[in-house]
């Protein structure tokens, strides 16, 4: 059932690759219901629910932005997110496919803003023991542009990026431009004074399922695609199995459902900024 929050359906959604749409329908779900996405007769992108009785609803809003093509089952307040970094000529742009998870939408969000577990759970790659302090960071909600960002973090990393074989430290910048999307910025091993760009696009497919695409922009002209998807692909495949065993599935925004540490600083602004905005489709307070 299409869910009633009027927040979650107010929003643009990536819901699938833009290159690969074709004039056969393609059958998803997005906040509950069921659409289906194709080329028109015309050639361009068409998107509408899919009735009770298998009608079809009327055109839906449709805008391709990222190798992705975005559609909203209400009436967006906000453009999608833009990302500046998309319109560099020299950076690589690497879609990296979307990957499915038995999880809520916010929690996958959640999940990339923490720094904690990387080296629990990215061992070796993003992450090592000894080194698991969360250096300390800035988080905060801001207003003019009504997004979430931490700032100054960094974090000892043994691998950092695909053309990096050595650990240091990496500067991370967290960015949270809408409930579904989140970014990370990372200063460029290879082009120190550049920032790496890379977006992750949630389709909410139910409460406690969503798919979700990682998006790069990066400045290294010399790695390979097949070497930056492989190493984007293992990340978020060990994530996957993080997010997927987090109870309660759905994300408590009631302060002090869960204990925070220091660390949490940024998801407690996360939370805080969904509570605002009055969000229920993923939450424990339900979006029925
Ligand atoms: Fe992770």
């Amino acid at each position: 059932m299409k869910t009633t929050d009027q927040v979650a359906l107010d929003d643009w959604y990536a819901i699938a690759t833009a290159s690969e749409l074709t004039s056969r329908p393609v059958r998803t779900r997005l906040l509950g219901q069921d659409i289906e996405y194709m080329l028109s007769e015309g050639g361009s992108p068409l998107v509408r629910e899919i009735l009770a009785d298998d009608r079809r609803g009327p055109a839906l809003p449709v805008k391709e932005r990222y190798g992705c093509l975005f559609t909203s089952l209400g009436a967006p307040k906000k453009d999608i997110v833009h990302i500046e970094e998309a319109e560099e000529d020299d950076r690589r742009f690497v879609p990296c496919g979307w990957v499915t998870m038995r999880a809520s939408g916010l929690r996958v969000v959640e999940n990339f803003l923490d720094m904690a577990h990387f080296p629990f759970v990215h061992t070796d790659i993003l992450g090592s023991e000894p080194h698991t302090e969360v250096p300390g960071y800035q988080s905060e909600i801001r207003r003019d542009v009504d997004e979430v960002w931490a700032t100054n973090c960094t974090f000892f990393q043994p691998r950092i990026a695909a053309t990096e074989d050595k650990g240091d430290f990496v500067h991370l910048t967290y960015r949270v431009p809408s409930p579904f999307v989140v970014m990370l910025y990372r200063v460029c091993p290879t082009s120190p004074n550049r920032l790496d760009a890379i977006a992750l696009f949630i389709q909410p497919m139910e409460e406690g399922l969503c798919r979700a695409q990682p998006v790069m922009y990066l400045v290294d002209q010399t790695s390979t695609h097949k070497s930056l998807l492989n190493f984007e692909q293992v990340i978020f495949l060990q994530d996957r199995i993080i997010v997927e065993n987090q109870r309660p599935l759905l994300l408590p925004l009631e302060p002090r459902a869960e204990i925070p540490t220091r660390a949490d600083s940024s998801s407690i602004a996360y939370r805080r900024w969904l509570k605002e905005k009055g969000i229920r489709f993923g939450t424990t307070a339900g979006g029925h």
